[in-house]
């Protein structure tokens, strides 16, 4: 059942079938302990959490509801730390429990500047789900509370996660071939 990867993927990290089985779970565990709210706000961060989101939320049984921020590194560098909202939410935040839903965590930079404002907005409760988390010490510093998977310090693509926007709607994370990006 499983078709060749993509030509440009050097290995599957994580494959589809595990990616959904993980997603299940996540769903249940978020389920089991916001059971006793009225409602919670799951706040994905574009572009790379959209296809997460979208699993998640449909795999939910908790009343909640979607909305979306965008963020982007200052300059070109990912290891800059600064972070600059260009999306931001809708209505206000205050007094909800709000998820945030997030693709990877790499520096960690974009979580803990998005928690910081976040929980400045005065949120009844703040809790965080990340797909995914690198195994590099600055990521495992910033608190998640729903975490998918711990995955190598190296580039990933698919279920959401692109390389300059491309490979992002491939079922599976997957390590793309160096001459990809040469
Ligand atoms: P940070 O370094 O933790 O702030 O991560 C910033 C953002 O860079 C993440 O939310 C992702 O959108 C993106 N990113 C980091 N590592 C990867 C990767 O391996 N593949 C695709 N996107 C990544
Ligand atoms: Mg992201």
């Amino acid at each position: 059942m499983s078709a060749k990867p993509h030509p440009d993927i050097e290995r599957v990290l994580i494959d589809a079938a595990s990616i959904q089985q993980r997603v299940q779970e996540l769903a249940a565990e978020i389920d089991r302990d916001y059971a006793d709210k009225p409602r919670v706000l799951l706040v994905g961060v574009l572009k790379g959490a959209f296809i997460f989101l979208s699993d998640l939320c449909r795999a939910l049984n908790v009343p909640h509801a979607v909305d979306f921020m965008a963020v982007s590194s200052y300059g070109m560098t990912a290891t800059s730390g600064a972070v600059r909202i260009i999306l931001d939410l809708r209505e206000s935040i205050e007094g909800k429990h709000v998820l945030l839903v997030e693709d990877i965590v790499d520096s960690g930079h974009t979580l803990h500047y998005l928690q910081q404002v976040l929980t400045s907005r005065g949120p009844a409760s703040l809790r965080t789900c990340a797909l995914s988390r690198k195994e590099r010490p600055e990521a495992m510093g910033v608190p998640v509370d729903y975490l998918g998977f711990t995955i190598p310090d190296v580039w990933v693509v698919g279920y959401g996660l692109d390389y300059a926007d491309t490979h992002r709607t491939l079922p599976y994370i997957g390590v793309l071939k160096p001459e990809v990006y040469r």
